[in-house]
């Protein structure tokens, strides 16, 4: 694996702030990979932007997509992109800059030996800074819902800084993800673990963003909540059959 064959994957929808500082950072922090941002037509203009800094840096590109449509298809759309060019890893990077940059090379090196890297924040050794206390409770009492539900081996399921391999991906049938928001990454994550993956966890500190807004929203929970309860419910009666079967 080396560095050049890395496509780092930012989606975007009104980041115009954060972009140009988390573009600077991957490129201090890692020199030779490249980076995709991903924008939905987002109002605020980040899709120029995004251009303009792709004009100056050929390391950089932009995929330009016509409206919102969550994090998993802008993921997804990523993912595409990178694999029909070739890339052997693509990772995935908020623009806002709660995903450090400066943890990449320690990611990258962990993939040496994994199929897919998390960056997490409950393992020891990770946290988050400047969080409210009702994102760190919904994050870790979601955590342990998953955890109950589905038995991942996966401290930080919902984490969104991660390293794939290609090959890993190709494991996985994207073609079949129905998950739209956050809940794309716990997706990924059962997913990963059912192809039988090795999935390792390498802890970072998140840093709640200083720019614009974040887009967790009370929909992006309730999609999370009802497919993990029906992946859990369903596994589980899968279970129940096959036991009588026998
Ligand atoms: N293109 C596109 N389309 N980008 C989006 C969309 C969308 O519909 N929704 C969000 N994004 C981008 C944002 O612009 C940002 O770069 C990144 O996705 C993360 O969005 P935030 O709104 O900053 O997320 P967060 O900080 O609340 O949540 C973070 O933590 C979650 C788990 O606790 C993210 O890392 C999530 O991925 C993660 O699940
Ligand atoms: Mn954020």
């Amino acid at each position: 694996m080396s560095v050049n064959d890395v496509l780092v994957i930012i989606p975007t929808y009104n980041e115009r702030e954060s972009l140009p500082p988390i573009v600077q950072r991957v490129g201090a922090a890692t020199p030779d990979v490249y980076i995709l941002v991903v924008d939905d037509n987002s109002p605020d203009g980040t899709g120029e932007l995004a251009d303009s800094v792709a004009e100056s840096d050929d390391h950089v590109q932009v995929l330009h997509r016509t409206a919102k449509n969550g994090l998993g298809a802008a993921y997804l759309a990523g993912f595409r992109w990178g694999m029909a060019r070739g890339f052997g890893v693509l990772v995935e990077m908020d623009a806002d800059g709660s995903h450090r940059p400066e943890h990449l090379p320690a990611m990258l090196d962990a993939l040496q030996d994994a199929d897919a890297v998390i960056g997490s924040r409950w393992v020891p050794g990770g946290g988050v800074v400047n969080w409210p206390r009702h994102r760190r409770w919904l994050s870790q009492g979601g955590n342990r819902y998953i955890q109950a539900m589905l038995g991942l081996d996966v401290n930080d399921a919902t984490a969104g800084y991660r390293a794939y391999r290609r090959g890993a991906l190709e494991k996985m049938d994207l073609s079949t993800v129905a998950s739209q928001g956050y809940c794309f990454q716990i997706d990924l994550t059962r997913r990963a673990a059912a192809a039988g993956l090795r999935i390792v966890e390498v802890p970072i500190t998140f840093v709640e963003r200083e720019q614009g807004d974040s887009k967790m929203s009370g929909m992006i929970v309730a999609e999370a909540l009802w497919r993990v309860t029906q992946w859990g419910v369903s596994s589980r009666a899968g279970n129940i059959r096959f036991s009588g079967g026998r």
